[in-house]
């Protein structure tokens, strides 16, 4: 899809002729003396309109706009919340009529707030997106192009071209992670992340079960044993700093499909299970935006990635492996799958001596009951790391809430066995979990996002959300900020 953004007040706006026009009004609305906004100020009076989040009404030529199609929607207090809640009531009522809109161009009729027009951008990206890959009569997204009229366009053009990239990302994650099993392969996966490769300062490096071995990653390959498909470790690298910046590693969760293993899970809902390599797709998605927007910092994406399968050769409840970190574990639920091929990725983080680590997976189903599908799971020991997420979160509006890390949770990991098992109790899962791979990080600040909740929708809408690509691209960009700040510091010194 195709945005752009330009400078226009509301009278310009209107003598924009096309498809469809929508107005984002908030309640603070100061009219100005042209037709187009002496028609809104008519319908506030008459009660017609009201600037209420998401009330709206909907005109047809009216004789004070060219657009055939126009849309008036109250925007509240104007904040990025309330305008992705008013973009989504003003995209439901233009999908309703036919023909399907082409050409969109969303206007403001005041000076947006910060993080408004990236609400807008992606919320109309998230509205039109369409899935096709696997369908015979593909009907593709009809909306093809956006045109974000705000009245100075100069004030949020770095917003916009972040939002841009971020729908690019966003996208990209969900198409992988949308992907059947059978069309979304370990190796898929890495030809997807050699393919980002073609943009400058990215590269790639994919590992097969040889090299796998070689470096000792025993959990990992215990997992991939039962799976004909063969395992695959990708490191993607984006360089847009100098070398001897350290970088930010994000690891992906890449189980391209999760049937639990031997520990198998029940049939019904099992096909979501498609949906397990989900941190992989954002992994792939955050590269995707960087190779956009091409930010002065440096990136590596870890993804351990194979299907987690029953068979003869499967790992078996009770078995003991070792990790790449020698220390062995007893596999007690072939289902807790997740932190095993985790474990051993954030062990070969060690290498490339990270500013901050930060593993994203579909862990537990535990998160979904604690959190919902509303907010991620975040975990972390460091506070400034965990602050620096949760504040990204909230300013791309793609939401996290921290969760605890006492050392008591630890306690039912224990095992007689080995070093440690892979399950504890079912009392708070999503944290001994965590718990689990904290034992794998001793070596640098590390963070744990659980998005089995927040990453894709159940139900009749069923699919991929992108979630946390604007999280985690929001996050990274922070660091170019934190970065250019501290050189002008040191400058100074
Ligand atoms: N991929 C699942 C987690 C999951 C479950 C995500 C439901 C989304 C919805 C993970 O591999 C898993 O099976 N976790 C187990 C852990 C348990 C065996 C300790 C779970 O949550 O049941
Ligand atoms: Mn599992
Ligand atoms: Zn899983």
């Amino acid at each position: 899809m195709n945005f752009d953004l330009k400078s226009l007040d509301l009278a310009g706006a209107a003598a924009q002729p096309g498809e469809a026009l929508v107005v984002l009004v908030p309640s603070g609305f100061r009219p100005g003396q042209d037709a187009f906004s002496a028609l809104i100020r008519q319908a506030l009076k008459a009660g017609d309109l009201e600037l209420k989040t998401g009330k709206l009404l909907a005109l047809y030529r009216p004789a004070q706009a060219k657009a055939a199609r126009v849309v008036l929607v109250g925007a509240g207090d104007g904040s990025p919340r309330q305008v992705r809640l008013a973009v989504n009531a003003a995209l439901g009522t233009l999908r309703s009529g036919t023909p399907a809109v082409k050409k969109l161009l969303l206007s403001f009729a005041q000076a947006p707030q910060a993080g408004a027009v990236r609400a807008a951008v992606q919320t109309v990206a998230d509205n039109s997106y369409v899935y096709t890959t696997t369908k015979s009569k593909a009907e593709g997204r009809s909306l093809a192009r956006v045109t974000v009229g705000v009245p100075q366009a100069a004030d949020c053009k770095d917003e916009f071209a972040q939002a841009a990239a971020a729908v690019a990302g966003i996208e990209l994650a969900k198409e992988w992670a949308n992907r059947p099993a059978n069309h979304a392969t370990p190796t898929d996966l890495a030809a997807a992340a050699r393919a980002l490769a073609r943009h400058a300062k990215i590269s790639c490096q994919v590992l097969g079960p040889r090299e796998v071995a070689k470096l000792k990653m025993g959990a990992f390959m215990a997992v991939a044993q039962g799976s004909e498909q063969p395992l695959r470790f990708i490191v993607l690298h984006y360089q847009g700093a100098p070398k001897a910046q350290a970088p930010t590693v994000l690891v992906g969760k890449g189980i391209s499909f999760d049937t639990g293993g031997i520990s198998i899970k029940p049939a019904a809902e099992m096909d979501e299970m498609k949906f397990d390599m989900s941190g992989a797709a954002s992994v792939l998605g955050v590269f995707r935006s960087l190779g956009e927007l091409k930010p002065a910092i440096n990136v590596v994406g870890l993804i351990p990635s194979c299907e987690n399968m029953p068979d003869g050769r499967a790992v078996k409840p009770g078995d003991v492996v070792t990790s790449m970190s020698g220390q062995t574990i007893e596999v007690l639920n072939t289902d807790a799958e997740g932190r095993l091929i985790l474990c051993d990725a954030l062990s070969y983080a060690e290498r490339f001596k990270p500013q901050a680590v930060v593993d994203i997976a579909t862990l537990t189903g535990a998160c979904v009951i604690a959190l919902g599908a509303v907010r991620s799971g975040l975990f972390s020991p460091s506070d400034e790391l965990a602050q620096r997420l949760h504040q990204a979160g909230e300013a791309a509006q793609d939401l996290c809430w921290r969760m605890p890390l006492d050392e008591e949770y630890a306690e039912g990991l224990k095992s007689n066995f080995a070093d440690v098992g892979n399950v504890a109790g079912r009392a708070g899962g999503a944290i001994t979990a965590a718990k689990f791979l904290q034992r794998f990080t001793e070596k640098f600040p590390w963070a744990h996002l659980d998005i089995a909740g927040t990453a894709w929708k159940s139900g009749a809408s069923k699919g991929a959300t992108g979630r946390p690509v604007g999280l985690l691209l929001e996050f990274l960009l922070g660091q170019q900020a934190r970065g250019a700040a501290g050189k002008r510091a040191r400058r100074k010194a």
